[in-house]
C-alpha cells in the first residue's frame, strides 16, 4: 500500500439516514474509515446501529446520503452506483461480513471446508488440492482442528460456528470487514477467547474494520476509534481511549458508567 493510500478513506459515509416508514433507524450520520482501521460503532439496543451497518455495507436501501467506496483500481464510486453483478463482486472479495449469528453467515449443510473453499473459488481459485490446503490451513487460524475439515457446521459449537464464520470471510483477504455484534451470542469465557483471536488475525492481515457492539470492552478491546449512536444519530465520535476516559456527551458518560469495574 503506498503512502498515498494509506492517506485515503476507504469507505466515506455521509449525512446517511435510513427510514423505516415514519420510523427513524439513522439519521445525519458521517464518518470515514481509512485502510487497516478499525471503527467501532456502540450504542444501546434500538440505537441504530445495524440499521447504520446494514445500510453502509449495502445490504438495505437508505433514504438518505451517500456511501462511497474507494475501489481496488483507486475509483470511487457510491455502493448504491454500483451494478448488481459488481455489488456481488465486492461482497465475495473486497469485503466480509460477519453476522452476529454465524448460521447467517455459513451454510450450515456444506463441510466447514466448503465453506472457507467456497470463498476462495468465488475469487477464481480452482485447483481442489489448493483449496483444500487453504481451508485447511484458516481452520487451523481460527483454532478448528484440521479433522473437522469434512465436518458440517450443524455439528460445531457456537464459538466454533462464528471462528469459521471468520475464516470464511477472511480467506480472500477482504479490505474491509463489517461485523454486527461477532461475540454477542456467545458465552462469556468464549467470547474472550474469540476477541484475543480477532484482534490478532485484525492486526496480522491489516484490516480495517467497521464493528458494532453493544459492548464498551469489546471496544476497547478492538478499535482504534468508536461512534456512539442514540435514537439513530450520532452523539459522539473519536479515538476508543479518549472517548471511553474522557467522554464528553452525557450519554456516553452514562454508558461508560454503567460498564462493570473488572
Ligand atoms: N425492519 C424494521 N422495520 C421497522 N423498524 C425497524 C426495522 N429495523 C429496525 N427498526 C427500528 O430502527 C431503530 C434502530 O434499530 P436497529 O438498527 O436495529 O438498532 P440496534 O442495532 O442499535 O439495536 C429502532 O427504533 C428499530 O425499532
Ligand atoms: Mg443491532
Amino acid at each position: 500500500m503506498s503512502a498515498l493510500e494509506i492517506d485515503q478513506p476507504l469507505l466515506s459515509v455521509r449525512d446517511l439516514g435510513k427510514r423505516y416508514g415514519a420510523r427513524v433507524g439513522c439519521e445525519g450520520v458521517c464518518f470515514e474509515v481509512y485502510p487497516g482501521e478499525v471503527v467501532a460503532i456502540v450504542g444501546e439496543s434500538g440505537s441504530g446501529k445495524t440499521t447504520l451497518l446494514n445500510c453502509i455495507s449495502g445490504r438495505l436501501p437508505r433514504s438518505a446520503g451517500a456511501v462511497v467506496y474507494r475501489m481496488r483500481d483507486g475509483a470511487r464510486r457510491d455502493i448504491e452506483d454500483l451494478t448488481e453483478a459488481e455489488r456481488r463482486l465486492l461482497a465475495r472479495t473486497d469485503w466480509g461480513f460477519v453476522h452476529q449469528n454465524p448460521a447467517d453467515g455459513l451454510r450450515m449443510r456444506v463441510s466447514a471446508g466448503a465453506n472457507v473453499g467456497e470463498r476462495l473459488m468465488a475469487v477464481g481459485e480452482r485447483h481442489y488440492g489448493r483449496i483444500r490446503q487453504t481451508a485447511g490451513d484458516w481452520l487451523g487460524k481460527v483454532e478448528i482442528a484440521g479433522e473437522r475439515i469434512d465436518d458440517r457446521p450443524l455439528a460445531f459449537s457456537g464459538g466454533m460456528r462464528q471462528r469459521l464464520q471468520i475464516a470464511r470471510n477472511l480467506v480472500t483477504h477482504p479490505r474491509l470487514v463489517f461485523m454486527d455484534e461477532p461475540t454477542g451470542g456467545l458465552d462469556v469465557s468464549v467470547q474472550a477467547r474469540l476477541l484475543d483471536l480477532l484482534r490478532g488475525l485484525v492486526a496480522d492481515l491489516g484490516l480495517a474494520v467497521v464493528i458494532v457492539t453493544h459492548d464498551l470492552a469489546v471496544a476497547r478491546l478492538l478499535s482504534q476509534r468508536m461512534i456512539v449512536m442514540k435514537d439513530g444519530r450520532v452523539v459522539e465520535s473519536g479515538l476508543t481511549d479518549r472517548v471511553l476516559d474522557d467522554p464528553h456527551h452525557a450519554y456516553t458518560q452514562l454508558l461508560v458508567a454503567s460498564i462493570p469495574e473488572s
